[in-house]
């Protein structure tokens, strides 16, 4: 089933920023990021040219997740301030201009969660049904991960990722034991998604713009082609559409055609999957070597990196988007897999497509990827959430003004600060702003144009046209290249080119916007 819906206005120009939390901004010298540090940088959101963010999950929660492991929807987490001041960030992000998405949980909870708790308990009771337990705590049946022996219940608990997040129990499509097995249509498993709603309905209500949707491809479980956990997404958008049609919801799904057209989903992000577009532009790696499409000594090609992409866009189109991302809080940072000039070029491409781009927080200035002990569950990506640096002139970078922090800062003596960056108009921070800029402010460019290869050939030139008459031209390699498309006039350009016997050739690393009229 395809759903054909309108999709909110303010997608078109969108250009979202992620912020962790943890690691953006200390208000209050305690170590940690804040909301109040978040609302104090709400300015340099703005100058930076975002007009969107997604702030990655800030309830109440024992941090064994890093906050994916809810233990209170309703409740902003004490060491982020009170849910006063995440309703003052709504109000003074709208003032600017800025949408708030916030980080919605649904396949799991903290095992501290009160529903866990109390699912957990041997007497029936109202939350008996709200996570999955087989029939005997020494049944744990092949293809899923659980717990058993750990409460008095007598059954084994399902886990949705790590082992302190128990699945939600939204149901089965298929049945394989129905000893235990509650099919997904049975009112037994109707109270989790209601209770998912209430909280949505929740922090709407209170200011809120919409969710970004943790692994929202998880909740049916033997699910194989997704048919019903879509089914329950579509109620979700339908009670979007009907009470808050300017809400959205971008999915952690990887699969526009299922997320968008069938769950309805207005945005579905285009994560390092492999032989999805950002694995093949951005991360794509064979051994030690970057081979994706952006590195100088790239083996993906043009064509490659873009045919799937392409095909996902045709089909979704009118639908909602995907989102292309410069990286997020669970990869390496973009700079571990290309060099500055390399990622000058593909930022041109991440904030030049179709869709709707999202730039993780201190990608704009090139931060790096600090590899370090793991914290909250981060494991290797703990790496990537190492403070924002604000100023090298500062302590802590202008992070925060304790001794001790939750992470680190970047402790290099090049570290890239953002102060340092708004002096040099030449800085990586001014390319980003300049590009965002430049998509809001030409149509074209915006979410829903049309995308049209013009040249794609087998040297590493890409040059496709965005709209009615805007066109970018990327050179990637480090050798010079030909344009086979006469350039007009320059609306952006990184790296340099020249013309020469009538050609036009593009430097090692450019990439150039420009217009031409009646194309
Ligand atoms: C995806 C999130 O991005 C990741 O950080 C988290 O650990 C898992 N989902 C589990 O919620």
């Amino acid at each position: 089933m395809t759903v054909k819906r309108s999709t909110p206005e303010w997608l078109e120009e969108a250009v979202f920023y992620q912020i962790y939390p943890q690691s953006f901004c200390d208000s209050n010298g305690d170590g940690i990021g804040d909301i109040n540090g978040i609302i104090s940088k709400l300015d340099y959101v703005k100058k930076s040219g975002f007009n969107a963010l997604w702030i990655n999950p800030c309830f109440d929660s024992p941090f064994k997740d890093a906050g994916y492991d809810v233990r209170n929807y309703f409740k902003v987490a004490a060491r982020y301030g009170t849910n006063e001041d995440i309703v003052r960030l709504f109000d003074e992000a709208h003032k600017r201009g800025i949408r708030v998405l916030l980080d919605l949980v649904p396949g799991h909870t903290s095992d501290k969660c009160r529903w866990f708790r109390q699912s957990a308990l041997p007497a029936r009771n109202r939350y008996s049904d709200r996570y999955i337990w087989t029939d005997s705590g020494w049944s744990c049946p092949q293809g899923y991960n659980w717990v058993t022996g750990n409460a008095d219940r007598n059954g084994a608990y399902m886990l949705n990722f790590f082992l302190n997040q128990p699945a939600l129990n939204y149901g089965f499509n298929k049945i394989t034991d129905p000893n235990w097995q509650i099919s997904y249509k049975d009112k037994r498993v109707k109270p989790t998604l209601n209770a998912m709603m209430k909280v949505i309905r929740f922090w709407l209500d209170r200011g809120a713009d919409g969710f970004r949707v943790d692994m929202a491809d998880s909740l049916v479980k033997n699910d194989p082609d997704k048919t019903a956990t879509a089914s329950l997404w579509r109620k979700v958008r339908a009670m979007l559409d009907r009470h808050y049609p300017e809400a959205v919801l971008v999915s952690e799904w990887c699969n526009a055609p299922v997320a968008v057209n069938k769950a309805g989903f207005h945005c579905d992000f285009l994560l390092n999957h492999r032989g999805k577009l950002t694995d093949l532009a951005f991360y794509r790696r064979e051994g030690n070597k970057g081979t994706a499409y952006f590195c100088k000594s790239a083996h993906v090609s043009a064509r490659e990196m873009l045919q799937l992409y392409l095909q996902e866009l045709a089909e979704t189109r009118g639908n909602g988007y995907m989102c292309p991302v410069s990286g997020n809080h669970d990869v390496e940072r973009l700079s571990y897999f290309l060099d500055e000039s390399e990622r000058r070029v593909a930022f041109v491409f991440l904030l030049t497509l179709p869709g709707v781009p999202f730039v993780y927080y201190g990608d704009e200035i090139g931060m790096r990827y600090v590899a370090q002990q793991s914290k909250e569950g981060g494991f290797h990506r703990t790496g990537s959430r190492t403070p924002m640096q604000w100023d090298a002139d500062l302590p802590n970078l202008g992070f925060s003004s304790a001794n001790k922090l939750y992470l680190d800062v970047d402790r290099g003596a090049d570290a890239p600060c953002v102060a340092q960056q708004m002096r040099d108009g030449g800085s990586l921070w001014n390319e980003v702003r300049t590009l965002a800029e430049l998509r809001k402010a030409r149509p074209d460019l915006h979410s829903d144009g049309e995308m049209t290869v013009v040249q794609c050939t087998d040297d590493g030139v890409l040059c496709y046209r965005r709209g009615e008459s805007t066109f970018v031209a990327l050179n990637p390699t480090d050798e010079e290249r030909v344009l086979r498309v006469d350039v007009g006039g320059i609306l952006f350009e990184t790296g340099s080119f020249r013309r020469q016997n009538g050609q036009t050739l593009l430097a090692p690393q450019t990439a150039i916007i420009f217009e031409k009229q009646g194309e």
